[in-house]
């Protein structure tokens, strides 16, 4: 069993549905975008010969995956807790990971029913009051630290980094080497990461040259978080593995992840569907569909060469809960977005609805069927709903949440990120934008390579009194 995108819903006619839908898309649509998705899947194709999209060699890359397996092993039974420290790309594929592959409220299960994985912590922020709470509460003494990042620089992981050591040196004394309590996770050659990494004799995973951030959950970023709290990575590489196979083709017809790009693009170029949602109805890929969102945006978001800002607007919601908040909006606001669903078949659980011992006509429905159902068919009442309004969606059917489909879905959206890069005409793999904020936090912390950035923050306007409420 393997991921089905079905898109039949994405030519809604907008003559079917009343009230104005603005544009959408039609059949001639797809068989026209042939072409330029065949442009998209050569250029793709050249920029993997070239050496510059390692993320597609992830999954058969056993030696990286034996640096991962190897020190997990090496650590079993020694920590109580793990803790990522990272941010962006670093930190959403192991919350992902976490919440898809692990029990329902992982770190709040016993130890035994843990079966003696550890807890995972991710802090992805520099919020004092997260980081003084956990590193307040948590036994330092018997956890790992996994400080990940691909540039081995970035600030708030560094500040955390510090933050960390400190307190296990002040945990465990100063007889006891505290880095034994820490793992970097970051490129195999450059940043400061690395450079701590030798002269400390800390352990350090790699991630290899050619693959970002966002790009980055099968390395050990992801993987490494994962084999620690007993995941099986190798299921999930393989699932990866086996989604790179069914996407060689350049008919998007043939090929999931070219499907699911072209459409997106078309939908967004042609049709003003901005906004693209992806919905899980489960609650194990809410995360999912965060890391989703940090993909699309960063990658595709972008001023092209010729000076036009493209890239359309990720948007996470999950099903059935927003159904009872977003959904109005994407039924009758603007008519600016699409709707990509995951539906999940088969669950670990299933709970059935008792059949009320009241008289209550009103809830006579219900008893009978189980929750798996009634989430089940909430998914498909919606996405019937969207398209009966016009309302373009597709729905991508993962047969189970387990660790072969994540590695699927990952590598599907991966994948379709490349293309769909290649599509609008921007480098999928930078994120230039974010630069200038950097650069004037810098200047404010007083960092010494700072100083034209200084300069250009000391230059801006004073906030104006008479705008200020
Ligand atoms: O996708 C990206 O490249 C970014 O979101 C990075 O993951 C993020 O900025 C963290 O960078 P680093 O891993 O170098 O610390």
């Amino acid at each position: 069993m393997t991921l089905r995108l079905d898109f039949s819903n994405m030519f809604t006619a907008a003559e079917d549905a009343p009230g104005t839908v603005g544009r959408a898309l039609v059949p001639g649509d797809w068989s026209a975008a042939a072409a330029a998705f065949g442009a998209a899947f050569d250029a793709v194709a050249r920029a993997h010969a070239a050496g510059t999209l390692g993320f597609l060699d992830l999954p058969g890359d056993t030696a990286l995956a034996a640096q991962t397996t190897t020190f997990a092993a090496s650590t079993r039974g020694r920590f109580g807790d793990v803790v990522v420290l990272g941010i962006g790309g670093s930190a959403l594929g192991p919350i992902a990971l976490r919440t898809a592959l692990r029990p329902s409220g992982w770190n709040a299960l016993s130890e035994t029913t843990r079966a003696g994985w550890p807890r995972l912590h991710v802090l992805d922020n520099v919020d004092p009051e997260t980081i003084d709470a956990l590193l307040g509460r948590l036994d330092l003494a018997r956890t790992l630290f996994v400080v990940t990042s691909k540039s081995g620089g970035t600030a708030e992981t560094m500040a955390q980094f510090l933050i960390a050591r400190e307190r296990v040196r002040a945990a465990v004394g100063s007889g006891v080497d505290s880095h034994a309590h820490f793992v970097f996770v970051t490129d195999p050659e450059k940043g400061a990461l690395r450079a701590l990494a030798r002269s400390h004799g800390v352990p350090a995973l790699d991630v290899p040259a050619n693959v970002g951030g966002r790009f980055s959950v099968l390395t050990p970023v992801g993987m490494l978080p994962a084999a620690l709290i007993g995941i099986d990575i190798g299921a999930i590489l393989a699932g990866a593995g086996a989604m790179v196979r069914r996407c060689d083709s350049r008919d998007p017809g043939r090929n999931p992840a070219g499907a699911f790009a072209t459409l997106q693009w078309l939908a967004d170029t042609l049709a003003g569907k901005h906004v693209q949602v992806l919905m899980p109805y489960a609650d194990s890929l809410r995360d999912f569909a965060a890391w989703f969102v940090q993909l699309w945006a960063e990658s595709l978001g972008k001023a092209r060469p010729d000076g036009r800002h493209v890239g359309p607007t990720p948007l996470a919601a999950l099903g059935a809960t927003d159904q009872h908040s977003q959904v109005q909006l994407f039924m009758e606001g603007p008519a600016d977005k699409t709707i990509t669903f995951l539906a999940v078949g088969e669950r670990t659980t299933d709970v059935e609805i008792p059949r009320a011992p009241e008289p209550i006509p009103e809830l006579n429905y219900l008893g009978g069927h189980t929750l798996g159902e009634l989430i089940g068919i909430e998914q498909r009442a919606t996405a019937g709903a969207l398209g009966r309004r016009g309302r373009p969606n597709m729905t991508l059917h993962v047969p189970r949440v387990d660790a072969g489909a994540i590695g699927e879905l990952i590598m599907l959206l991966e994948l379709a990120t490349a293309y769909a890069g290649s599509l609008y005409g921007v480098n999928a793999f930078d994120q230039p934008g974010v630069e200038l904020g950097k650069q004037f936090a810098y200047a404010m912390l007083g960092r010494e390579d700072a100083s034209a950035a200084r300069a250009e923050w000391e230059r801006l306007p004073a906030p104006d009194a008479r705008w200020s409420v």
